[in-house]
């Protein structure tokens, strides 16, 4: 080919925006994202019916069209943010909040823009320093010591998922052992656990969902009838999953107790802390959570304990050796990047290329320190104390005491029957709309739950949430 062949279409430098563009851009982006942050105070944690699509929903389709970033921004709003749930709103008390800090979200533009290469240490050092510094704090917190090490996830359910893979490979589970191999968990176990033995190929396991006492907790007793009944029958117990945190009611399984079970029978130990395990960060968490640091791998999501926007979880594995060898590969072309006795997170998880999360969670922390979160977390276990108290004050039944910062209650009117009085309670709340909350199913009877986690969640918004309750209870009682 010669040189006066070529020839490029002049678009070819319009993605790389002039200092003025890149100016006018990000000074329109970030007045709406201002005029956002400004009018929280006045929006809705959920706006209700408006899942419906519109005419106007056939612009979120991709053609060859070009538009301004006003006409971008005006659509966003109208059909992204003014719809379903919000989760920035401190009115969010549904499923596990967290709400999103703005140091976070600066920290992501600066990732996004600096785009350094997070998967391999040989491409970018610092980044990979950075990540493992995060492990290493988050790994001490949990109460590791040396040896561990871990993963900057996307949340929670990919988090599960390394750690069991892991666990599968270690404890050798393959095709012929599968069938005799048991897991053990509960119902109160999220689904993103059997989500993982899907798809790492456990479904097959022989899987025992262990009975509850009446704190939703893993019962004990049950769990070693279980075990001692399945080894005389010839079966495998080879990995025990426990709660630091449930989702549903915020339950924490007495670790210390399954750590020793977990040992006399030489199953991986497993702790689900997507939802807790940064209440270690508090005297009231470390407490709860005592033995946490027993077990094989751990996992926790800052996008939840550590209020950063979605997409951060981490997994931690006791014995660094075992997670690197159920996820280390080689490549042909990847082979200047070998770097002998160092671990790249590529080697530690099934991505190679991956965002650049560290910095989301690292730039908070730099700003403002570990104690600041420490009493975010203290005033949201405050602020749930006293929700489970006024609630029985205003004639709800709490249902079990809240271990961190879940309430899950009912009302109990004669007149009605549970699941049709509570299914009224949650529509009368999100038809409002300022306070959100879901629902679950305890022993078979549907059941409120708020889930106090929000940074920008305060007395203020509890005492709304009270108000709609009484609000609801009365049109109820007339
Ligand atoms: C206890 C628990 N484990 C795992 C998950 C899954 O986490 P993610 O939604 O970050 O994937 C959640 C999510 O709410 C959770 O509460």
């Amino acid at each position: 080919m010669k040189d006066n062949d070529l020839n490029f279409h002049n678009s070819i430098f319009e993605l790389e925006e002039t200092a003025l563009e890149r100016k006018a851009l990000f000074d329109k982006v970030n007045s709406f994202s201002e005029e956002f942050l400004e009018s929280l105070p006045e929006r809705k944690a959920f706006h209700y019916n408006t899942h419906q699509t519109t005419d106007s929903d056939s612009f979120f389709s991709i053609n060859n069209e070009k538009n301004s970033i006003e006409n971008v921004l005006d659509f966003f709003k109208e059909r992204v943010l003014d719809t379903g749930l919000n989760p920035t709103s401190g009115g969010h008390l549904g499923y596990i909040p967290g709400g999103g800090i703005f140091s976070s979200a600066i920290a992501d533009y600066l990732a996004a823009i600096t785009n350094r290469y997070a998967g391999e240490f040989y491409a970018s050092p610092g980044a990979v320093r950075m990540g493992d510094a995060l492990v290493n704090w988050a790994g001490k917190l949990m109460g590791y010591t040396e040896g561990f090490g871990g993963n900057l996830t996307s949340g929670g359910s990919i988090a599960n998922l390394i750690a069991l893979h892991t666990a599968k490979h270690h404890k050798n589970i393959t095709g012929s052992t599968i069938t005799k191999s048991v897991v053990y968990c509960t119902a109160q176990s999220h689904h993103s656990i059997n989500k993982a033995l899907k798809i790492i190929g456990l479904e097959d396991c022989i899987i025992r969902v262990i009975a509850l006492d009446a704190q939703f907790r893993i019962s004990v007793k049950a769990l070693e009838d279980q075990v001692r009944v399945d080894e005389q029958d010839g079966f495998t117990p080879f990995l025990l999953i426990a709660n630091a945190g449930s989702t549903d009611v915020g339950a924490v399984d007495p670790l210390v107790s399954l750590a020793n079970i977990a040992k006399t029978h030489k199953m991986w130990f497993h702790v689900d802390g997507a939802y807790g395990a940064f209440f270690m960060l508090t005297e009231k968490g470390r407490e709860k959570l005592k033995g946490i640091e027993l077990a094989d791998s751990i996992i926790l999501d800052p996008h939840k304990g550590m209020f950063l926007p979605y997409g951060s979880g981490i997994v931690l594995v006791k014995n660094v050796k075992h997670l690197a060898a159920a996820h280390s590969y080689t490549a042909n072309y990847m082979r200047d990047a070998y770097i002998e006795g160092q671990y790249s997170p590529s080697n530690l998880s099934p991505e190679l290329s991956k965002h650049f999360r560290g910095l989301r969670m690292w730039l908070p922390l730099k700003l403002y320190g570990q104690q600041v979160f420490t009493d975010y977390l203290n005033e949201k276990l405050q602020l749930t104390t006293y929700l489970a108290q006024k609630l029985v004050e205003i004639g709800y039944k709490v249902i079990c005491e809240p271990e961190l910062s879940v309430v899950a209650f009912r009302l109990e009117l004669k007149q009605y029957s549970n699941d049709e009085q509570n299914k009224k309670v949650l529509d009368f709340i999100q038809k409002d709309g300022r306070i959100f909350i879901s629902s679950t199913v305890l022993n078979n009877k549907l059941t409120l739950r708020a889930a106090i986690l929000s940074f920008r969640t305060h007395k203020k918004d509890i005492d709304l949430f009270l108000e709609l309750l009484k609000e609801a209870k009365l049109s109820l009682e007339v």
